[in-house]
C-alpha cells in the first residue's frame, strides 16, 4: 500500500464513523494532559470530521474536565482501534476551539440532552446514581474541534506489519517506519 493510500484510506475510516454506527472509529480514546503532567484518557464518539482540513469534532459537557485540560495543554491525542482490520491509528491534536451552540442543543434528542444539564458538573460525587438532577433550560453543550498535527498508522498484517508516520509538518507525504 502506498503512503498516499494509506493516508487516504484512514480519512475515508474517520468520514465512514460518521455515517455507520458500527463503525469501529466512531468510539476513540480522547488524550488530554493535567496542569500536573499526569495523562487523562476517556472514551468519546466523533461527531465530525473534516478532510480537507483535517479537524475532528466531539460534543461534551463546558464543565468536564477534558475542557479545563485543553484550555490549559491544546495538545491531545486520539487514538482509534479497528479491531477486525487490526489497524491503529493515533492522531496528535491541537485543541483550536470550544464552542457553545445553544441552537444545535435545542435540535438533540431528549435522551442526549441529559448528558450537557445536570445541575452539578460532570465528576461530582453523589448518593447514588438516581440522585442526578437537570435542569434542561441551562445547557453545558459545547464542540470541541481538534486540529490534526501528526498522524501515525500502524496494521498488523503478516508477513510484515505495515507502519507510518504523517506529519502537516511534510505537507502530510509521510514515511514507513519499522513496526
Ligand atoms: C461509549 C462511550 C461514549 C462516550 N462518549 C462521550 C462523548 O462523546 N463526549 C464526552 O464528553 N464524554 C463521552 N463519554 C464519557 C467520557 O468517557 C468521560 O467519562 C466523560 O466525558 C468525563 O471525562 P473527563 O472528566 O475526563 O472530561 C463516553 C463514554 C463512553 C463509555
Amino acid at each position: 500500500m502506498t503512503l498516499e493510500n494509506i493516508l487516504i484510506d484512514c480519512k475515508k475510516q474517520l468520514t465512514g464513523a460518521l455515517n455507520y454506527k458500527k463503525h469501529p472509529f466512531r468510539y476513540f480514546t480522547l488524550a488530554s494532559t493535567s496542569k500536573d503532567g499526569i495523562p487523562s484518557l476517556r472514551t468519546v464518539v466523533l461527531r465530525d470530521f473534516c478532510p480537507k482540513k483535517f479537524l475532528l469534532t466531539i460534543f461534551t459537557d463546558a464543565r468536564s474536565k477534558k475542557v479545563e485540560e485543553f484550555k490549559s495543554n491544546k495538545m491531545g491525542k486520539l487514538l482509534f482501534y479497528d479491531t477486525s482490520r487490526l489497524i491503529q491509528i493515533i492522531i496528535e491534536v491541537k485543541m483550536i476551539e470550544v464552542i457553545n451552540l445553544d441552537n444545535h442543543f435545542k435540535t438533540l434528542p431528549e435522551p442526549s440532552k441529559k448528558d450537557y444539564t445536570s445541575i452539578t458538573k460532570p465528576g461530582t460525587k453523589i448518593q447514588s446514581p438516581d440522585k442526578v438532577k437537570y435542569n434542561y433550560s441551562q445547557n453545558y453543550f459545547r464542540k470541541i474541534i481538534f486540529q490534526a498535527v501528526n498522524l501515525e498508522y500502524l496494521k498488523l498484517k503478516r508477513p510484515t506489519h505495515i507502519r507510518a508516520t504523517f506529519s502537516s509538518e511534510d505537507k502530510w507525504k509521510g514515511s514507513y517506519l519499522v513496526p
